[in-house]
Formats: C-alpha cells, structure tokens, sequence
C-alpha cells in the first residue's frame, strides 16, 4: 500500500487501537439498529451486480451480508490491518477478498466495479473528494455509489435528545469499553462536521455523479446517499 499521511496514520492507529472491541460497541452503542441500517444499504444495491467492493470494510459486516445476498464477487478494502484480521477470522474462505488500500488511491483499474458501498467510513476520509473521485473512476458505467453514513437531524427536539446520548453518554461508554482515551470523542466529532444530507449530494454531483438521491434514517440520525455514474 502507498505510505500514508499523517492524518492516515493517526486515522489508521486509531482504529487499529478499538478494533478488538469495534463490533461489540457498535451493536451496544446503537442497540443493535446499526445492523438494520447496513442491510437498508444492501437492500439498493442492484441485483445484477456481479463485482461489488465495500470501501472502509472494517470489520466486514457490510461485506458479509452481501455475500449473503449476492452470487458476487467482493472485495472489502481498508485502510487499518487490524480492523482487516478481524474481517479475515469473521469472513473465513468465502468469497470475499480483503485488501489493505486507502480510498483516495484505489489500487483497481478504471470501471471494475458494479456497486460500491461504504458504510460509516466516508467521514473518516480527510481528502474525502479525492476518495470519492476514486470511487467514480473504478465503477462501471451505470454502476452505483451507495454511502450510508451519519447526518444531521431537523427536528430540534430530536436532536436534543440525540445529541444528549450521541456527545455525552456514548463516548463515556465507548472510551470506557474500548480502553481507548479519545475514540469515542472523536466519532461525534467527526457526524458534526460531515455535511449534511444536501451538501453532500451537490458534492456527488460536482464530481460528475448523476442521478443522486438520498434516504434519510431516523428522522437524519442517518442517510443513505446514492449515485450513478
Ligand atoms: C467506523 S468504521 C466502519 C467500518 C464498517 N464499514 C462498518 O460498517 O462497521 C470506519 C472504517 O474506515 C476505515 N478508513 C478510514 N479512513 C480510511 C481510508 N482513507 N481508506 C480506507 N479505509 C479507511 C477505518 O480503518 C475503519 O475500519
């Protein structure tokens, strides 16, 4: 993999340093709803794909379900090795290939891909429209971008209540569980400045995406974007 930036590095340490307790906070920290929201995800993926890559894979959950679902072949690709044995052990010898890769320099030639999915890992990006110019140039023509992430709620009420629980409750949990002293301080972080559901449409679309729409979840807790090339 080409070497990484400083904000790479410090991005990959950081996962590499909660992966063993990712999967376990995850479903404890959503109460299991994470799970729902992956497969809404894999639910718009079409189902002619034939060659489908899960961007920022972590741990391979979005991966495995599609495998499931899918007489495809996948690849999950990441940018933290430890996240990526995690993927391995849960994956077994299926057919999904995990590589070691950062979105913003894919190691696959032009239009590979039918679908690319990439579920909570787009945030994380800091050179996020290089990542996402990559994620045009190796899918097909008329394949499809589907990004489930965190947004931002309208309802004041709503997000009183959440952003109680989402900047108070769950990073003292998290960085309690995973042992890790800013992890979980760093997650809200990281929703508060991602755009929202609009902006980031008009950036998909800026980078020569079309047919963009998205699904809001939850009343914005989450969205699902998706884009066409
Ligand atoms: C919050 S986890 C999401 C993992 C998985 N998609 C899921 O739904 O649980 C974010 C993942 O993005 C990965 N990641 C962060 N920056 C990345 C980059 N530039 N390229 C590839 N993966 C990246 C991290 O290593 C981590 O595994």
């Amino acid at each position: 993999m080409r070497s990484l930036s400083e904000e790479n590095k410090a991005i990959e340490n950081m996962f590499s340093e909660i992966s063993s307790s990712y999967d376990r906070l995850n479903h404890l920290l959503s109460f299991g709803i994470d799970r729902l929201w992956r497969r809404r995800l894999i639910d718009k993926i079409p189902a002619t794909s034939k060659k489908i890559l899960d961007l920022a894979t972590g741990t391979a959950d979005v991966a495995l379900e599609i495998s499931k679902n899918f007489n495809a072949l996948i690849v999950g690709a990441d940018l933290s090795l430890s996240m990526l044995k995690i993927a391995k052990k849960k994956t077994g010898n299926n057919n999904i290939h995990l590589i070691n890769a950062q979105a913003e320099y894919l190691p696959f030639a032009n239009s590979s891909f039918d679908a690319i999915t990439i579920a909570f890992g787009l945030r994380n990006i800091p050179k996020r429209e290089q990542a996402l110019k990559e994620m045009k140039r190796v899918l097909k023509k008329n394949g499809v971008l589907l990004i489930l992430e965190f947004s931002h709620i309208n309802n004041r009420l709503w997000r009183a209540i959440f952003e109680f629980y989402f900047l108070k409750i769950l990073p003292f949990i998290g960085n309690k569980i995973s042992n890790h002293k800013f992890a979980y301080n760093y997650l809200p972080q990281t929703v508060i400045k991602f755009p929202d559901v609009g902006v980031l449409s008009d950036i998909l679309k800026n980078i020569g995406f079309s047919r963009v729409d998205y699904e809001r979840i939850l009343g914005g807790v989450a969205a699902i974007h998706c884009a066409r090339i």
